[in-house]
This record gives structure tokens, sequence and C-alpha cells, in this order.
């Protein structure tokens, strides 16, 4: 297992049981991005819904790209994961005994569970993690996974991966190897994301030619924190399912203009709309007004504090807000049991592409897709390898001393990507910011403390070759060079180290 997310800390509890299972993950257990998830998870409990239409709202939001049996498992089986985690311990947030649900844009209804207020990754992790402790796990941290094994049969066999503290790498041989990786989306400058999320697992699983999709749609959150100096905190979807509206700096709630729904339009439509606002005022925030909200500091904590470290008083005043990349839809593609095209190796959560998401992800169902599909992959993973050898773990086969990052490279590929796949993009900007990720991998490749320059520059490449391919607009990916949805168009766009890339077409 790779990863300590809620995807991978759900796959080992699912495993753990019945296997031996290694946990690796490159920060400490809870450092994870799943922690900072807020708003919640979106699962069809309330007696106004159904699996139906949730499955409704999330194709509708995929616009057209969504893989329609991977959206009926994840809804229909999401209420049984959310009920499991309450067997696990986890504390969501109830009213009179009974859960309570929060709507968010997109969604025709109020189905997104939460816990405190506004820290349902938090209280969902800490939940997981006191659980795993129990377990006999083996969890490893500060190990940074440098590539992934394959046997002469191409069966993904194991691991290679760099102890951080020791500066010494090791391996571990396996039956099988679930990537539980997370996003990459810190590698944009303006980000909600936590310093981990840059991409590691896209890239090893494209090293041993795992198929890798839809890496040209990457979500930018409409509403994360734009105070000089301060880091790029979400404010959560869930703010404006509550009645918190957004303004421009003459106070007008221009959303409206892009979208009828105004504030619960889908994150793309207010996404797009802010940044047109910004680029046609020539101001660098617009803002979010609270005021609307009942009891808004105790409903979202953690809001309140930050913007209050900020001095800010979110009850009172405007919270000046601006788009931050947000989350990576694409990833090593996996079916409905998490299997890749490399045999023995798995994908969930957010290195994972699905299919669930589409070209646009309804608000909450990444939490989902990562109980669902974790669940799946470890039973898939622990069926697969029934028969298979136990893991067993080598001697050290490597001693390096550990150097330090090029800063300039990473700094340099941060601000291409900001500037050429950013929210709307063009054929000449990505190629630049191509070229920029391109130099960048190499320069990773030449020293071994390159190399998670090289993993993360390697993702950002993908990035920038699907969306310079992709030459429409859909979804997320937003081209201004072509500002249409084309039915030519209407299909994944799969990458494949050797085969390069080519159009899945939807029927
Ligand atoms: C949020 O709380 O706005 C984030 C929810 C999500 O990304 O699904």
């Amino acid at each position: 297992m790779v990863g300590s997310g809620i995807a991978g800390l759900c796959a080992a509890l699912d495993a753990a049981p019945r296997a031996r299972v290694a946990l690796l993950t490159k920060g400490s257990l809870d450092d994870g991005c799943s922690r900072w998830a807020q708003g919640g998870i979106a699962a069809a409990l309330g007696d106004d819904d159904s699996s139906e239409q949730h499955y409704q709202d999330t194709v509708a939001a995929g616009r057209g790209l969504c893989h329609p049996e991977a959206v009926r498992v994840l809804v229909e089986e999401g209420p049984a994961r959310i009920r499991q985690l309450v067997d696990w311990g986890v504390g969501f947030d109830t009213q009179d005994g009974r859960l309570l649900l929060a709507r968010e844009a997109a969604h025709s209804r109020a189905r997104v569970v939460h816990a405190r207020g506004d820290g349902t990754g938090l209280e969902v992790e800490t939940a997981l993690i006191a659980r795993l402790r129990k377990t006999d796990v083996t969890v490893v941290e500060h190990a940074h996974v440098d590539r992934l094994l394959v046997d002469a049969m191409g069966r993904c066999a194991g691991v290679d991966w760099w102890d951080v503290a020791r500066g010494v790498e090791h391996r571990f041989t396996a039956p099988a190897v679930l990537l539980a990786t997370g996003g990459a989306a810190r590698l944009w400058p303006n980000s909600t994301n936590p310093a981990s999320a840059t991409g590691d697992g896209v890239a090893l699983a494209f090293a041993v030619g795992a198929e890798v999709a839809g890496m040209e749609f990457v979500q930018f959150h409409p509403t994360a924190l734009a105070v000089e100096g301060a880091p790029r905190f979400l404010i959560s979807e869930a703010m404006r399912g509550e009645g918190a509206v957004v303004v421009n700096a003459s106070g007008r709630r221009f959303l409206f203009d892009a979208d009828s729904r105004g504030e619960l339009a889908g994150r793309d439509v207010v996404s797009r709309a802010i940044w047109d606002e910004l680029r046609d005022s020539g101001s660098s925030q617009v803002y979010l007004d609270c005021s609307r909200v009942d009891s808004v500091s105790t409903r979202f904590p953690a809001i309140h504090r930050m913007c209050a470290e900020h001095g800010i008083d979110i009850a009172r005043e405007l919270v000046p807000i601006a788009p931050a990349a947000h989350y990576v839809i694409g990833g090593v593609r996996s079916d409905l049991c998490g299997a890749t095209s490399v045999a023995g190796l798995y994908a969930c959560g957010e290195v994972a592409s699905s299919g669930v998401h589409g070209a646009n992800r309804l608000a909450s169902n990444s939490l989902l897709e990562s109980l669902v599909f974790g669940h799946r992959a470890a039973v898939s993973a622990l069926h697969d390898t029934a028969e298979a050898p136990r893991t067993t773990v080598a001697e050290p086969v490597l001693d390096v001393a550990a150097g330090t990052d090029d800063a300039d490279a990473w700094q340099r590929m941060s601000a291409a990507l900001w500037e050429g796949a950013g929210i709307v993009r063009s054929a000449s900007g990505l190629q630049q910011a191509l070229d920029v990720c391109r130099e960048a991998a190499v320069a990773g490749a030449a020293t071994r403390s390159g190399r998670r320059l090289e993993a993360a520059a390697t993702t950002a490449s993908l990035v920038c070759e699907a969306a310079l391919r992709r030459e429409e607009t859909r979804g997320c990916h937003i081209r201004s060079d072509h500002p249409r949805s084309s039915d030519e168009w209407h299909g994944d766009l799969v990458m494949h180290s050797h085969r390069g890339a080519q159009l899945d077409h939807h029927i």
C-alpha cells in the first residue's frame, strides 16, 4: 500500500485481517491530503434523495465523460461505506441522532455528511489511523517510493523506496501493490493542497507502462483565501451551500451572469466566472460574503480560525477569495476493481482515473470515491494474490547520501503551470509549460536528490501534453483557442509510455 490518505487507510484496514500489509507513506501517517478535506462526503442518505438522483447530478457535472458503470458503483455503494465509517468510530455531525446533510454546488439535494463542522477529513483520518494502530499493518513513514518493480511476466512485484531520514534505499517485494498516493495540485503555486501533493503515483505507474487517463482535467476550486502572504486556504463550497454569496469589488453578485444557479453552479462554471471577473477588473480577488450563514463560526470553525489569524472576522467581514488548483481528476487508469493496466498494480483515490468524475468532479464525490474504490481495490488485490508469496523485506540495495532538490527548477515549473496550464489555457501557453516541465524532468533525472522533481515534472508534463491535445473546452479544461465542446473529443485521452496518446471514444 503506498499512501496514507483516506483511500490508502481504508484499503489497508480492509486488507489487514486477511493479508500481511505494509503501508508506506512519504511523510508521517497523519499528514495526508485527505486530512485537509473540509466539506464532506456525498452520499444519497436523505429521505428525499436516491442513488439515481446522485447519479444524475454526478454525470451532469462530468460533462459527458463520466463512465456510467463506475458512477453507478460509486452512488450505490456509497451509503454502505459511510455506515462502515460510523461503525469504525467516525463522529459525523448529527442532530437528534440523524446525520446532518449539507448542500453543495451542483448537487440537487442536501447529501454531504460532514464532521467537526468543516473538519471532515481530519475526523475521518483520525478515526482510521486509530483503528489502523490496532492492526498488525506495518507502517513505514517518511518512505519515498522511487520505483515500482515489475517481474519478467510484466507483473508489478513490489517497490524500491527511499528512507528519507537515513538516506538509504530499500526494497519491498509484494504480490500486489496498491497506489493511493493522492493528487498533484500542489504543483501549481496557488493551491489548496499540502506540500505532499506532487503527483508521484502517476509518474511511478507511467514509468512501468500503466495507462494514464484524463490528465488534462485539473479542477480549480473557486474559493480559496486570497490574502497576501497567507496560504491559499480552502474556503469550503459548503459555505455557499449554506448561503454565502460571491461579490465583486463593487458588491455585485456577478455569478448569475454566467449561470442561473449563481453560487450553486458547478465548480467549473464558478471558477471560470471568477477568473473572467478578475481579468476584466484587473483585481487579484473577489469576495465571499458569509453574513447570511447561520452560526458561521461554529458551523465552520477551521475557516473561522484561519481567517481570524489573518485579521478577518467571517461573520462580519468580506473574505477575499480567488481560485486555486485543488484536484487532479486524471490519473492512473483503473477499472471497477481498482485494477490498472499493469497486472498486480492497483490504484484508488485521487491518483486513479476510475471514470467517476468525467470532465468535472462534483463536490464531495472525491472522499466517496476513495472509500468505495479503496474498498474494492483491497478486495480484488486480496483475491488476485491469494496464491501469491508473502511480502518480504530485503536488505538495502543502495546507500546514497540524500541531497537537496533543485528549488529553481521547482519554482520555474510551478510558475509555468499557473501561466500555461491554469484555469484558461491555449496551445502556446501549454506548449511553453510543457517545455519547462520536460526540462525539469531531465534536470531531476540527473541526480539522486532530484527524483521527486523528476516524478513531479513527469506528471506535470502529462497534464500539459493532454491539455494541449484536447482541442476543445469541456468541464474544467478550458481552452481560449477552442472555446466549445466538440463531439470529436467525446472520450478519454489515454496516455502510455510506449504507445503515446490516443482518444478512447465514449459510445
Ligand atoms: C470543499 O469543501 O469545498 C471541497 C470539497 C471538494 O473538493 O469536494
